[in-house]
């Protein structure tokens, strides 16, 4: 297996990233130490998670996907196995909602926030350092330089390894790589966008971001890139959905006679190599220019176990071509041209 080099840092990566957004909340605590022992059995190193995963789940605070992984790192003493990806920028209140209302203002990219943060996070995980820390959306509040100067402290303290931005639009990641030249501070050597070949978003990311990222040799960590298990093959036109607590927000995002399109297209490829839908949405990110490793998320051994042969599956031109023909946006001529 051939590792892929994050971006133009020091960091090589296998080819396909695990998200933890589930632990904690689809995913038990057992369930998530065997999904990571799989992973890592495979050879899988990157794992993402986030302070305020999962926050969303009932009576939970946040912090509690970091400290199954904290629990899980301590129980396998295999800490230099892993790179350990987290984020910081949202609410860690005591009521998930309270946020920046909160005289604590326990939530932003200010530089007080951002410091203790990242101590909570050092803490639930049980490590020393945090090889990729992330922004996980823009805090616009904030001006970039205080931003990027803590998280600078914060690498040259050796608390963090390398900063990464997710969420970010072109823009706003030009401007920090500005900023981050102008003023000799750390720079972001990852972005984490949501993209998928049925994303909403995957447009705006092909448009400029991408070429931001090429042309300044960031890595890309998509998240979603199974469209959160529409591109799965399990949902299906006028069946009932399936069993999953997402189902219902899937329904209401994904549905249209596009993205059905896309999944009969897919299906074909899936049905010509033997091997699940799940694995072609992959394996076509995978062969994208700038792509280094998609985040997927699993909440069984079995589901991860029906990914990771993606990492190795390689799809002819002409299937491309099929996939992007029923998929793609249409570039304005100067698009075309630039
Ligand atoms: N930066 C950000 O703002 C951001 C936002 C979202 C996520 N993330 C990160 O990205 C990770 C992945 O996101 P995601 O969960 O949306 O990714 P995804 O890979 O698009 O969807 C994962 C979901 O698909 C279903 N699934 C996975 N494998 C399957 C299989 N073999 N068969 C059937 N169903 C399967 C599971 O849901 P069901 O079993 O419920 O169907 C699973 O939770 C997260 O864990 C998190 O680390 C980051």
């Amino acid at each position: 297996m051939t590792y892929r080099q994050l971006g133009n840092s020091g960091l090589f990566v296998y080819p396909i990233a695990l998200g933890t957004m589930q632990f904690g909340w689809t995913a038990d605590e057992p369930t998530s130490f065997a999904i990571l022992d799989a992973f890592v059995a495979a050879g899988g190193n990157l794992i993402d998670t986030a302070d305020i995963y999962s926050t969303w789940a009932p009576n939970n605070p946040g912090g509690v996907s970091e400290a199954i992984i904290g629990r899980y790192l301590a129980s396998r003493q295999n800490r230099d196995r892993v790179l350990i990806a987290t984020k910081v920028r949202g609410a860690m209140g005591t009521g998930a909602t309270e946020g920046r209302n909160s005289p604590l203002q326990r939530e932003g990219l200010s530089r007080k926030w951002i410091l203790q943060a990242c101590e909570d996070s050092l803490r639930r995980l049980q490590v020393d350092y945090i090889d990729l820390y992330q922004v996980h959306w823009v805090d616009a509040q904030v001006p970039i330089e205080e931003t990027l100067s803590a998280l600078t402290d914060l690498v040259r303290r050796g608390y963090v390894r390398y900063l990464g931005a997710s969420n970010y639009s072109a823009w706003r990641l030009m401007q920090a790589l500005w900023a981050s030249d102008k003023h000799g501070y750390e720079r972001f050597v990852s972005l984490q966008p949501e993209y998928s070949i049925a994303s909403p978003t995957r447009e705006a990311f092909e448009r400029e971001l991408g070429r931001v990222c090429e042309t300044y040799q960031l890595g890309v960590l998509p998240y979603s890139p199974l469209a959160g298990g529409f591109l799965t093959g399990k949902y299906r036109r006028n069946q009932p959905l399936p069993d999953s607590v997402r189902a219902q927000g899937i329904a209401g995002q994904r549905f249209s006679d596009k993205n059905w399109q896309i999944l009969d297209a897919l299906s074909e490829v899936a049905a010509r190599h033997g091997v699940p839908v799940a694995q072609v949405a992959l394996a076509w990110q995978l062969h994208q220019p700038f792509m280094t490793a998609p985040i997927i998320g699993a909440n069984s051994v079995a589901q991860l176990q029906e990914l990771l042969p993606a990492a190795t599956l390689s799809l002819e031109v002409g299937e491309l071509e099929a996939l992007n023909t029923v998929s793609n946006w249409e570039p304005s001529r100067t698009e075309r041209e630039s």
